[in-house]
C-alpha cells in the first residue's frame, strides 16, 4: 500500500519542484530578512528558552541528518544542494550567520519561507524544542 509517511522524501522533493517553477528569482538576496516587516522586529527578538550546550547541539545534529530531513536540502556540510529553481542556505557564511537572529531561524522553521522550497519543520516532523536544539546545531556550520 501506498505510504505517506514512508515516501516523506518522494513527497518534498515533489512539492519542492512544483514550488519552485513559479517562483523562481523570489527572495534572490540571501541576506534580505526572511520573516516579514511588520514583525521582524518583535520576531527578531524571540529567544531560545533552552541553554546552548554540547548535548543540545548533539540532539540538533541527530533532527538535522534524521527527523528534520534537513540535510536532504542543506547538505552534509551545511553550504547546500543545488536546488533547482531557489538555492538553499549556505550555513557556514559568517555574514549571513550574523545578520539572523534565533528568532528569526525559528519563524522560518515554523513558516517556512514562503515562495521558496523551505518547507514548515516546526508543527510538522519536527516539535519546537527539536527546531531550537537544529538552530544550535546549524550554529556550528558558521565559518566551516
Ligand atoms: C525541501 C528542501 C528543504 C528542506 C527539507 C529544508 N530546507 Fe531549509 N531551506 C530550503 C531552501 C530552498 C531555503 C532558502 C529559502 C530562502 O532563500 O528564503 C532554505 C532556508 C533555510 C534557512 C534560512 C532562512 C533565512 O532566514 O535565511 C534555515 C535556517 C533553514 N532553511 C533551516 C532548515 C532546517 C533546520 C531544516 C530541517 C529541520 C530545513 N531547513 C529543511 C530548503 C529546505
Amino acid at each position: 500500500m501506498f505510504s505517506l509517511k514512508k515516501n516523506k522524501r518522494v513527497w518534498v522533493v515533489i512539492c519542492l519542484s512544483i514550488s519552485s517553477q513559479s517562483t523562481f528569482a523570489f527572495h534572490k538576496d540571501v541576506y534580505e530578512p526572511r520573516v516579514p516587516k511588520a514583525i521582524l522586529a518583535q520576531e527578531q527578538q524571540v529567544k531560545s528558552p533552552y541553554p546552548v550546550t554540547p548535548e543540545r547541539i548533539e540532539a540538533g545534529r541527530k533532527v538535522y541528518f534524521g527527523v528534520g530531513f534537513c540535510v536532504t536540502c542543506h547538505s552534509k556540510d551545511g553550504t547546500g544542494v543545488n536546488l533547482p529553481g531557489h538555492p538553499s542556505r549556505d550555513f557556514t557564511d559568517a555574514k549571513w550567520q550574523k545578520l539572523r537572529t534565533d528568532g528569526e531561524l525559528m519563524w522560518v522553521l515554523k513558516n517556512g519561507s514562503p515562495g521558496t522550497g523551505m518547507p514548515i519543520r516546526v508543527g510538522t516532523d519536527i516539535n519546537e524544542e527539536e527546531g531550537w536544539n537544529v538552530i544550535q546545531f546549524i550554529r556550528t556550520f558558521e565559518g566551516k
